[in-house]
């Protein structure tokens, strides 16, 4: 087994045939990186070039790789990447970026470079965090009431005319509005207001639009034949669950509202989207 021998730390040590350099040192708690490249370096990729290390003979190594060539270009054939290197033979490491470090500064106290570095890091980490943000900030999807995604008023209840008997297709939101017994309430024991349900068009399945089918009383999806009840509750099909529905709230006024941009999931097989209030 190749035998290396670290001079800095006195130290030498049997390794298999084509170790690893860097997880050689760094398993063997060897100081590879200075004190601000432990927390940055590439963590082996051969992208940063701190993992350096002066060794020598570079028989005994395997040969540089491309990363290599273009991270040290013009440094000594002796200077190579340790995450890039593969011991071959006996050899010796006589120095590595954390060595001089402790040795220019055994008290671990920073530099002034260094400090610059942490300066300028937290400084960037700042910018991008701002930056970040603000892009989201902007990004966020905002509807306007009226549009799919948004709220949309269907004013005052007293004058709403839902019939009891059929959905009310209301093709811009994309909802069936459903007028129940008041004395019934949602799955998730939210109140639906005056036995009100707007449901979603889209089938829970694969996303086709499911039709009222008035002599069966019942949903029916023309893709696949998922069935639901006039709640949504599921009745049979491939569908995984009884189809989603938005939320629906009385304003201060009276007026209903139908917020799209609240889906609330329709209930699994076997359980009704909606259930008795006294239950
Ligand atoms: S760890 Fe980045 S180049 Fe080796
Ligand atoms: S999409 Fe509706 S059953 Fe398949």
């Amino acid at each position: 087994m190749p035998k290396v021998k670290f001079v800095p730390q006195n130290l030498e040590l049997e390794v298999p045939p084509g170790a690893n350099l860097r997880q050689v040192l760094l398993r063997n708690k060897q100081p590879v990186y200075s004190r601000i490249t432990q927390f940055t370096n590439c963590r082996g990729h051969g992208l940063c070039g701190t993992c350096w290390v002066e060794v020598d003979p570079t028989s005994q190594l395997s040969q540089r790789t491309f990363r290599e060539k273009l991270k040290l270009s013009g440094r000594g054939d002796s200077v190579r990447l340790s995450c890039q290197t593969r011991v071959l033979g006996d050899c010796t490491v006589q120095a590595t970026a954390g060595s001089l470090d402790l040795a220019s500064d055994p008290t671990g106290a920073k530099s002034r470079r260094e400090l610059f570095g942490l300066a300028w890091s937290a400084g960037t980490s700042l910018f991008l965090a701002q930056f970040g943000v603000v892009s989201v900030w902007f990004m966020w999807p905002r509807f306007k009431a009226g549009e799919f995604g948004g709220k949309f008023d269907l004013g005052p209840f007293d004058q709403l005319e839902v019939d009891r008997m059929y959905p009310d297709y209301r093709q811009t939101g994309r909802f069936w509005l459903i007028r129940l017994p008041d004395r019934l309430r949602s799955a998730d024991e939210k109140e639906t207001p005056q036995g009100l349900l707007a449901l979603y068009t889209t089938c829970t399945h694969l996303g086709c639009k499911p039709e009222w089918v008035a002599v069966n009383n019942r949903f029916e999806c023309p893709c696949h034949g998922s069935k639901f009840q006039k709640d949504g509750t599921y009745i049979s099909g491939p569908a995984p669950r009884g189809l989603d529905r938005f939320e629906v709230t009385l304003d201060r006024d009276g007026n209903v509202i139908v917020d799209t941009g609240r889906l609330v999931r329709g209930q699994p097989h076997g359980v009704d989207n909606i259930k008795r209030q006294d239950t």
